[in-house]
């Protein structure tokens, strides 16, 4: 384990920022990172840096997680517990499980990032959240380096959110996490619209075939970080009380939403994006994806700053017309 003076942070974050980190280590064992994490007091994680924006240098030793290895229990006729290092590539572990015929991360098909860090925000994507097929995750407390095993029910898992952004936030290493997934009879979810109508003529379609019609859903929309830098959604879908949205129904009678509770009603901040204008526009090397208006994008060169500048603008622009605010879901450093 080596530790490296002034590293561009450049291709380890899927925005394509380039900062520099003063100190950076890569880690290859739990081992080492217990090693580390016991003779460094200011440390910054690092993983597959799909849903950050560096708008600074970082000071600190950036650990960048690097463990991998996937260990399968097949403790039952129907069922089967994936564990995953935190290092591994989530989307290879998506196309190792349907290769499997394992069922439950299909519809999560090409989400950037690694597996530690998809607990933290419960990533989502076509009707699928991981809270769903979520069994457990072993994490390293940085104060202490003790491992402690977190169930389901203890992640309190939540749209974009879990205890890993609330009340533990920056407590907590996780090292690996554990899926329940199908063999047999697989509970698939095609509710997702888009998905129903590519694979209209299948009754009921393989995992494959799911995997499949996201990864091309994914690909027709959203643009690929190799190619545009980018984070995903940059802002978290906004959610507004009953009486907000019949308000607003008066004014945009077509405005796209989805039922939560009886009260609540979560509004695609694409769409409020979108109505502002912003689609497809470009501000010097940063602007908004011309596909899908919740995602900013670095073109070329864009600086942190900048993509921030912009994402504060839209929040500005989006409170004046619609009386909404938006939250940010990247973690800006
Ligand atoms: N829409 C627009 N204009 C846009 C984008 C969207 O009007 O530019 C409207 C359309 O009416 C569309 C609706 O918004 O029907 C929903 O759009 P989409 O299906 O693309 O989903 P989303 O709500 O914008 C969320 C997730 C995505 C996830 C998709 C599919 C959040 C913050 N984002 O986006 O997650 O892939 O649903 O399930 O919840 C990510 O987190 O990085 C991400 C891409």
């Amino acid at each position: 384990m080596k530790i490296q003076q002034n590293i561009s942070l450049k291709s380890y974050n899927t925005f394509g920022i380039h900062v520099n980190a003063k100190r950076f280590v890569s880690v290859n064992s739990i081992k080492e990172l217990k090693e580390i994490i016991a003779s460094e007091k200011n440390i910054f994680l690092l993983s597959g840096g799909s849903n950050i924006l560096l708008t600074s240098d970082v000071k600190k030793l950036v650990i960048h997680i690097n463990t991998k290895g996937i260990i399968v229990n097949d403790f039952a006729a129907d069922e089967v517990l994936v564990t995953a290092e935190a290092g591994e590539n989530w989307h290879e572990l998506v196309l190792w499980c349907v290769s499997q015929n394992y069922g439950g991360l299909e519809n999560l098909a090409l989400i950037p990032g690694n597996v530690g860090t998809s607990p933290i925000q419960n990533i989502g994507a076509y009707g699928v959240e991981i809270k769903d097929v979520f069994h457990q995750l072993e994490a390293l407390e940085i104060k202490t380096g003790k491992t402690k095993i977190f169930t389901n029910q203890e992640c309190n898992f939540g749209y974009r959110n879990s205890i890993f952004k609330n009340e533990l936030k920056g407590k907590y290493i996780i090292t690996s996490v554990t899926f329940k997934l199908t063999k047999k009879n697989h509970s698939i979810n095609i509710s997702y619209g888009a998905i129903k109508d590519l694979l209209t003529d299948k009754e009921k379609p393989s995992i494959k075939e799911i995997a499949d019609a996201v990864i091309a859903i994914r690909q027709s929309k959203l643009p690929d970080p190799k190619e545009i830098g980018n984070s995903g959604s940059f802002f978290k879908n906004p959610v507004i009380t009953i009486d907000v949205f019949k308000e607003l129904t008066k004014k945009y009678p077509e405005i796209p939403h989805y039922v939560i509770s009886e009260n609540e009603i979560k509004i695609p901040a694409g769409w409020l994006i979108e109505q502002c204008g912003f689609k497809g526009k470009r501000f010097g090397d940063t602007g908004v994806h011309e596909k899908q208006a919740l995602v900013l994008v670095n073109y070329n060169n864009a600086s942190g700053k900048e993509i921030y500048a912009l994402a504060q603008k839209i929040q500005q622009e989006v409170m004046e017309i619609f009386k909404i605010a938006l939250e940010i879901e990247v973690n800006v450093i």
